[in-house]
């Protein structure tokens, strides 16, 4: 589903490359961690993998298709299929959650009231269907990264990429988001989650990528 090829990414000013031809192959409906010291590189491989960047060498597919950041067709493909979950949840700060979730169908011209009840479903999925019509400050932390789990999970994703998605909530509600993540994952999404929070790597036991030094390596699973 995720096929990384030898790719390099350097930045400018920095010695050495932060990704140096790297490569990870990740099956459909697996579920891996990316883990690595601060600075190693885990937020610059996920923006490579949305789109959000591109490769200095080496390429990346998902699906089979290759992902070419020029290419318009490529990232309308990868908008479709891949939805990704961050630290500081992204949501629309003035609109609600039901409206945080909706947008994602309405921008693929799913018909609106289609669109009200995937929502609405996704929302009772993630636990917080009753707070709907709650704007964004008036919830906590750990629901709205909930909405954001939602948001990414309405549109059925094969791929779902989380960077950090428990760095700003305490050990029980990070346990409950990843078990979540996990959930989306035995529907048949291919998840990767960048983290460093020793405790879920210790209770949930994927196959863990390690960067450091511009190289990933395997480290268990
Ligand atoms: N757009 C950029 N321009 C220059 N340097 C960058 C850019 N993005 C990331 N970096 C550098 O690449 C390294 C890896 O960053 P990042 O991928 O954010 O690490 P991590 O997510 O593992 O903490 C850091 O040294 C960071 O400063
Ligand atoms: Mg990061």
């Amino acid at each position: 589903m995720i096929e990384i090829h030898q790719v390099t990414r350097r930045f400018p000013q920095q010695r050495r490359p932060v990704l140096d031809e790297v490569g990870l192959k990740l099956d459909r409906g697996s579920f891996a961690f990316l883990t690595g010291a601060s600075g190693a590189g885990k937020s610059t491989l996920l923006r490579l993998l949305y789109g959000a960047d591109s490769p200095d060498d080496g390429h990346i597919t998902i699906a089979g298709h290759n992902l070419r950041p020029q290419d318009a067709r490529a990232l309308a493909m990868v908008r479709r299929r891949v939805a990704v979950i961050f630290q500081d949840f992204r949501l629309l700060k003035t609109r609600t959650a039901l409206e945080n979730v909706r947008v994602v169908l309405e921008l693929r011209g799913v018909d609106r009231r289609l669109a009200h009840r995937r929502a609405m479903e996704a929302l009772d999925d993630v636990g917080i269907g009753s707070l709907a019509k709650r704007r964004v400050p008036q919830l906590s932390g750990g629901e709205q990264q909930r909405v954001a789990i939602a948001r990414a999970l309405v549109g059925d994703p094969q791929v779902l990429l989380c960077d950090e998605p428990t760095g700003n909530l305490d050990e029980a509600l990070s346990l409950q988001v990843l078990g979540l993540i996990d959930l989306a994952s035995s529907r048949g999404a291919t998840v990767l989650v960048a983290t460093h929070d020793s405790e879920i790597l210790r209770r949930f036991p994927h196959p863990t990528y390690h960067l450091e030094a511009g190289k990933l390596e395997r480290r268990s699973g």
